[in-house]
């Protein structure tokens, strides 16, 4: 039985993505918005696949990234919490006739893990739905699914170190959001900033350094910071 103090991480926090309407919105807006094949070329040369590679996705949302990783793997356990987004994932993964991909309701503290350590994790713009308390607690767990030497590709909304004016660094930040992408990203910028529980890059550094993960690779583009993680050998 899980512990009473456990954090209830399917509680959606900012948007639900527990409602069905919402989810193909997310979806329509990943189309719109997202180059899921640079993503995917990315994460996979982050996590150095090889063809028998197996990769848990945490918090896969629609499954766009677990599909395009399984052409480079052999398998892909593909988690989220939200039955919603499962749903649609498991749908558009069979319409593309794609075999090597299992979605499973799960999140970063609780529900379904891979059934062997795989070689490889991968988590996007999740992370930030615990709050940082829970934080540690994730990571760990997914530390230890992982083989030695495993690598874990964690990209997210992380605000730098050593700002001296956060309110300047957010205004600024929704500025460019809303010249580069328009108002409705910008919006939802601030209702992230406002909501949800992105932090700073020293406290997730710190973290990933506590679950046993070094960092081996770190790039920063707008709003989000991408680590490439290898699991220290045991
Ligand atoms: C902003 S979406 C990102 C989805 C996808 N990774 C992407 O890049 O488009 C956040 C996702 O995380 C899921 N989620 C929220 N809390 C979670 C948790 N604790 N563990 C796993 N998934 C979680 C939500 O249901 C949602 O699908």
């Amino acid at each position: 039985m899980d512990n009473p103090w456990l954090y209830d991480e399917r509680s959606q926090v900012g948007t639900d993505y527990a409602d069905a309407s919402r989810v193909s919105q997310y979806d329509a807006g990943m189309q719109r918005l997202r180059d899921v094949s640079r993503e995917v070329e990315i994460a996979a040369q982050a996590l150095s696949l090889s063809p028998s590679a197996t990769v848990w996705e945490i918090g896969c949302g629609t499954g766009e990234l677990a599909i395009g990783i399984a052409g480079k793997c052999r398998h892909v356990y593909a988690t989220d919490v939200s039955p919603a987004m499962i749903l649609v994932a498991r749908h558009k993964a069979s319409e593309r006739g794609i075999a090597n991909v299992t979605y499973e309701e799960g999140g970063f503290l609780t529900g379904y893990t891979p059934p062997e350590p795989v070689q490889g994790a991968v988590s996007q713009l999740t992370l930030h739905h615990l709050p940082d308390l829970w934080k540690l607690t994730a990571l760990r767990r997914v530390a230890r699914h992982l083989s030695p030497n495993g690598r874990f590709y964690l990209r997210d909304v992380i605000y730098p170190s050593g700002v001296p004016d956060y309110d300047a660094y957010f205004a600024g930040l929704i500025a460019a959001v809303r010249s580069a992408a328009g108002d409705e990203l910008a919006e939802a910028t601030v209702a992230h900033i406002r909501e949800e529980y992105s932090t700073f890059a020293w406290v997730i550094e710190e973290m990933l350094k506590q679950s046993g993960f070094t960092v081996v690779d770190k790039l920063t583009e707008r709003f989000t910071t991408a680590y490439t993680c290898v699991r220290a050998g045991r």
